[in-house]
């Protein structure tokens, strides 16, 4: 949520900060900003609602001197406080306009710091909570006893700040320098050659450097061409707290690489993204996870599973409970972390809590962590980002190692999360013995075998693409599964709703008759994930009378089903054939047309299938 990006080195910093805004974009495209300390220390700060493009063209249009210089700030924005306008853009700079700030996060005590200001004669230009940040730096700046001293200037006023914050400033005065903190929100460093940068994701800097430093909590960064130091908001310098890393993957993983949008080629990498997730989890016949501080004995001291996680997230926690209770026979609980913080779970030293997040900044689910702690529940994170929060504040971690997912909707990173809830479940059965080894490995391996699978579902899926474009006029599209096909049928729902904003909505089938079969009317699309007619004949022969119901009623079927699957083709419409797999690992295949239908369907829509209005990929706000 708001991406944010600091420079300082020998390039043209102009064209470093838009790259780096450009491949951030993901993370707010509400409006976009940049400001710039020229050589001569004039600072410029140019900012437009919108596509980064509008202030693109804005910069097309300014003159030339004042976007040279070699240091700045940028910021793409995912709006909270204030409208999303040229005015609300950042970055916001002082009445002398000669600091500058970008800011994600929530100011929490931002009325009072303004109420403090406006009463010292302070004037505002925008309704955000982070324009106080950039006064209160100019107050302490011109007066006092931080007088003429940038850092300490930010340092003050970083210890009055309540809320969480990743916070980037510029000076004119010290066009050589930028000051950079944070707290629950992230900052990464990217250590170049004669050059530094600071930004919310490594995707701004990995065309220059893959060498990176995660900050800690509370910890800020003072960066200069030749180098960098990290002190706490007191200004003294800690080798502490923060740690250095090498980013594994380059530019070409964070570009379309010839596809029309991030989503398609993000679908594509599926098959990738599910084996790099299982490699090396695998060791001398026993799963393996990433950093594990739990030990055999923790797992076997667990007597309950609390799951949290958000929208998709949510969802692979939906498909993990029906794996982990299988396997450990262990009750799962799977919540929205957003709901799990406020309802006084019962929680104790014997519950283990996995919290899902691709992005591991997710704001609810790391306040869903931070209460299992308190609780003192054992907690284990998955995670795509390494370095973020998440993991950071968790007793054990298996990162999903699907590369940098750019398009807003989540797709590779769903399914490398249901392969990772898949690991802890196993995990958990053979330190629990409740599974013997060999079914531990065999388990394993037709995990093992999902991703060539994957790439088979793919092979076929332009009939998948041209059913989604005949139906792109449709209001209302519903989703039915049961058992692992209703969490299927609620993450395609969720990706309709998102990309092509419309209705969508995903139910258990054997709900149908409760309600929701009022709604089938005339011509009604509606996908059905169908069981597997080997692995579970009953739930199949349930679901095609199911089917057989709402035909009945009018609506058009378009049936999700095993290759071999003869029984349904009468009652499809539309049918669309997948590999024949265990009942557990379904998902992995089934989901894949959901997706390319709600990516099809949006773009016949015309809609922007990478950035859905709206949405943002991370969401660092409750
Ligand atoms: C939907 C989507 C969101 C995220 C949710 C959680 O396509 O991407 O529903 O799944 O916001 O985000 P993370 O996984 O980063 O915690």
């Amino acid at each position: 949520m708001c991406g944010i990006v600091g420079y300082v080195g020998h390039r043209p910093a102009c064209e470093v900060v838009i790259g780096a805004l450009r491949r951030m974009e993901y993370r707010g495209y509400d409006s976009a900003g940049i400001a710039l300390v020229n050589d001569y220390g004039t600072l410029t700060v140019r900012r437009r609602a919108g596509r980064l493009v509008n202030l693109e063209s804005a910069l097309d249009e300014a003159e030339g001197t004042a976007l040279r210089g070699h240091c700045g700030v940028g910021h793409t924005r995912w709006a909270t406080h204030g409208r999303p306008t040229d005015r609300n853009a950042h970055p916001h700079s002082d009445a002398a306009v000669k600091i500058a700030v970008v800011h994600n996060g929530i100011i929490e005590n931002h009325a009072e710091l303004r109420r403090e200001l406006e009463a010292d004669g302070v004037r505002f230009g925008s309704d955000t909570d982070t324009e106080v940040a950039v006064h209160l730096v100019a107050r302490h700046y011109q007066h006092g006893p931080t007088a003429g001293d940038f850092e300490r200037s930010v340092f003050a006023v970083l210890r009055r700040l309540e809320g969480h914050f990743t916070l980037v400033f510029a000076n004119a005065d010290e066009p050589g320098k930028v000051v950079a903190a944070r707290r629950s929100t992230p900052l990464l460093l990217g250590v170049g050659d004669g050059e530094m940068f600071v930004s919310s994701d490594v995707a701004a800097f990995i065309e220059y450097t893959r060498d990176a430093v995660e900050l800690g909590q509370d910890q800020a960064v003072v960066i200069t061409a030749e180098g960098y130091r990290i002190t706490d908001f007191d200004g003294v310098a800690t080798d502490v707290g923060w740690r250095t890393f090498h980013v594994d993957w380059d530019l070409s993983a964070a570009e379309k690489g010839g596809y029309e949008y991030f989503m398609l080629k993000e679908i594509a990498e599926q098959p990738s993204a599910v084996a790099n997730t299982l490699v090396g989890h695998f060791v001398d016949g026993r799963i393996v996870l990433d950093e594990q501080r739990l030990t055999d004995q923790d797992l076997r001291e667990v007597d309950k599973v609390f799951i949290v996680a958000c929208g998709t997230a949510y969802h692979s926690g939906l498909l993990a409970k029906y794996a982990i209770e299988h396997w450990t026979r262990l009750p799962v609980e799977v919540e929205l972390a957003s709901e799990f913080r406020y309802r006084d779970p019962v929680l104790d030293r014997s519950t283990l809590v996995i919290a899902i997040s691709q992005s591991g900044e997710t704001a609810d689910t790391l306040e869903a962590v931070r209460h299992a702690k308190e609780q003192k529940a054992k907690v284990l994170a998955i995670c795509n980002t390494n370095g973020s929060q998440i993991p950071r504040e968790c007793d054990a971690v298996l990162y999903t190692r699907a590369g940098p997912e750019i398009g807003v909707a989540a797709t590779k990173t769903f399914l490398a999360q249901i392969a990772a809830n898949y690991l802890v479940g196993l995990a958990l059965a053979q330190a629990r013995g409740t599974k013997y080894p060999d079914e531990v490995e065999r388990e394993y391996r037709e995990l093992e075998g999902i991703p060539e699978l994957v790439a088979r579902v793919l092979d076929n899926i332009e009939p998948v693409a041209a059913l989604a474009r005949q139906f792109a006029l449709s209001s209302t599209v519903l989703f039915l599964g049961r058992h692992v096909g209703y969490p299927v049928a609620l993450e395609g729902a969720l990706k309709l709703k998102e990309l092509a904003y419309l209705h969508a909505e995903g139910f258990a089938a054997g709900e149908l008759k409760h309600g929701p079969l009022a709604l089938i009317e005339d011509g009604l699309p509606v996908i059905v994930v169908m069981p597997s007619p080997k692995s579970s004949p009953v739930l199949h022969a349930k679901l095609v009378s199911n089917i057989r119901e709402i035909q009945a009623r009018g609506a058009m079927t378009i049936v999700i089903a095993e290759e071999s699957d003869e029984t349904v083709r009468p009652y499809a419409d539309y049918l669309v054939e997948i590999p024949s797999v265990s009942m557990l690992f379904q998902p992995l295949l089934s989901t894949v047309p959901l997706q390319v239908f709600a990516a099809s369907l949006a773009k016949a829509q015309g809609y922007d299938v990478d950035k859905p209005r709206n949405l943002a990929k991370s969401v660092t706000v409750e």
